[in-house]
């Protein structure tokens, strides 16, 4: 029998990271689930490890912070098992640039960027010097389709998804060259029902019911990509279209719808 591998997910108390504890623990990975909500972890992680006979940890942290970051990277370090690292924690902000509080778009660069920079470091750093690495091995970035554009009222959401996107086809380009089968994906979700929307207290009424997926399905086709080693996944044919489209479009026409449908969307001021 292999070694179990052990999967780190960031972000594993609700929406798309608890699916990917969920469908991570029934294919046979040990799981180290990470969140601020240690309650929600705990009874996860209980129910988890009766249904699928997998060892499940829980690692609770504010993840924005320095500290307990670093002490994540040093759990991954010094796993003899580590196998996969699911960086998924993240959050919206609401309004323009200048009106959204810097403190929340602070800590939404160290969770977007920094926390999944330095995980990854960790990670990759052990699997690159074992032999064993097989093709349940890798990372998982979660990233977005609001990273192939920019939107207003979205700006550092954007921002920080294009970088995710970016240094996780960087890293495919690194590990290409070494032959590695270590395997990197980021998975580019639209609209997915979790409580992302709540937490940022957007009505998700404006948005056609047809724009909406499951965080079961769009996990689903992450770990089918995985499986294939897909670098960048998006789950859906109606948001491949979009990105096939948006990608196509010329930067200044973007732009400009991107402002005409803010403009149509915006609600009259009270
Ligand atoms: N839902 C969508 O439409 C959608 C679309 C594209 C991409 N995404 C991306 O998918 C990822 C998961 O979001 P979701 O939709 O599943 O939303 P969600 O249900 O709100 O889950 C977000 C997770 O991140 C954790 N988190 C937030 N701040 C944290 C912090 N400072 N430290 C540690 N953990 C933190 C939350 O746990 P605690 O509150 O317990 O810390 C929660 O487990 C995010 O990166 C998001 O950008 C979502």
């Amino acid at each position: 029998m292999p070694e179990r591998a052990l999967a780190v997910i960031t972000g594993a108390s609700s929406g798309i990271g608890e699916v990917f504890a969920r469908q991570l623990a029934a294919r046979g990975y040990d799981l180290l689930l990470s969140a601020r909500r240690e309650d929600l972890l705990r009874s996860l992680a209980g129910e988890l490890s009766a249904a699928h006979h997998v060892s499940v940890e829980i690692f609770p942290a504010d993840l924005a912070e320095d500290r307990p970051r670093a002490a994540l990277a040093e759990r991954i370090r010094t796993s003899p098992h580590f196998g996969l690292l699911v960086n998924n924690a993240g959050f919206g902000t609401k309004g323009l640039f200048h009106q959204a509080g810097l403190q929340d778009q602070d800590r939404m660069h160290r969770l977007h960027v920094l926390t999944p920079l330095v995980l990854s470091h960790a990670a990759l750093g052990t699997l690159l010097t074992r032999t064993d690495a097989d093709g349940r091995r890798g990372i998982i970035n979660v990233s977005s389709v609001a990273g192939f554009e920019q939107s207003p009222s979205n700006v550092s959401y954007c921002a920080t998804k294009t970088w995710l996107t970016s240094f996780t086809e960087g890293l495919a380009i690194e590990l290409e060259i070494q032959r590695s089968p270590v395997k990197v994906q980021a998975l580019c979700p639209g609209f997915t029902y979790s409580e992302f929307h709540d937490v940022l207290g957007m009505d998700r009424g404006p948005i056609p019911k047809q724009f909406w997926m499951s965080a079961d399905f769009v996990v689903a086709e992450s770990l089918r990509g995985f499986d294939r080693g897909q670098l960048i996944v998006i789950p859906g044919w109606r948001y491949k279209l979009l990105s096939a489209v948006i990608r196509a479009v010329p930067g200044p026409l973007m732009r400009r719808i991107s402002a005409a449908a803010a403009r149509r969307f915006r609600k009259p001021k009270q």
